[in-house]
């Protein structure tokens, strides 16, 4: 049989119940909150695709004693909400923004998070820009090498994302799609992440974590 769906009983079971729907997003963000390492004084923690700040408000929540904030984002009035948002949740810690994209060869901070999280960025930037999953493949190879660049020596990466369904197919040259977690693991450890694992998964909705490449 080529598609599981064209199963009359895999049809009845799954439906549309694939993917883990919006009601699981809470859970999903707030997994990723209790994977992190302590956050102190001493931290800086990098959102990086930071959209309006909705997971550095939540780290920032759970951690009001983080040192140090960057906002990375290209679409600035969003960043201007995250911006307000965290030197509103963390009035005495230092909240930079980076008007910015991963990927594209703009300039950005160097060396100073001591943990960097991606709340779905990877796949659906990649998805959004079209093209074949070469073409993805470049601009994720790219992206994942500046978020290993803004880490210190021992920092973590923590990456949220909704990944392919299991059945999606396609090679280099096919349509541009989302990776599935052998894949995008595969990504991590290609570019140099030690300890690459998952910590989180339903379904469709996964947390990798690695911690920075040796220099
Ligand atoms: C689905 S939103 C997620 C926002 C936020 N991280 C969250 O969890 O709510 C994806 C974000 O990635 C941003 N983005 C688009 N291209 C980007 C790039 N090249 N590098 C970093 N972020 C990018 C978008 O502007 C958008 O805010």
């Amino acid at each position: 049989m080529e598609q599981p769906w064209e199963h009359p009983d895999w049809y009845d079971l799954h439906d549309t119940t694939w993917t883990a729907g919006p009601e699981r997003e809470p859970e999903h963000y707030r997994e990723l909150v209790l994977a992190l390492p302590p956050l102190d004084a001493q931290d800086h923690l990098a959102d990086v695709g930071a959209g309006t700040g909705k997971l550095s408000a939540l780290i920032a929540r759970g951690y009001p004693r983080l040192g140090r904030v960057t906002l990375v984002e290209p679409n600035l009035s969003k960043l201007e909400r995250a911006e307000e948002r965290l030197r509103t949740l963390l009035p005495g810690s230092g909240v930079h923004r980076v008007a910015a994209g991963i990927g594209e060869g703009a300039a950005l901070p160097q060396d100073g998070a001591t943990v960097a999280v991606v709340g779905s960025v990877l796949m659906p930037v990649m998805e959004l820009r079209g093209g074949s999953l070469g073409d993805g493949l470049t601009w994720l190879r790219a992206a994942v090498q500046d978020v290993a660049a803004l880490l210190t020596r021992d920092g973590w990466l923590f990456d949220l994302e909704t990944l392919a369904a299991p059945w999606a197919r396609g090679s280099e040259h096919d349509p541009v799609r989302r990776l599935t977690m052998s894949e995008l693991t595969g990504e991590f450890v290609r570019a140099g992440f030690r300890s690459v694992e998952c910590v989180y998964r339903f379904r469709d909705r996964v947390i990798l974590r690695g911690q920075t490449p040796r220099r």
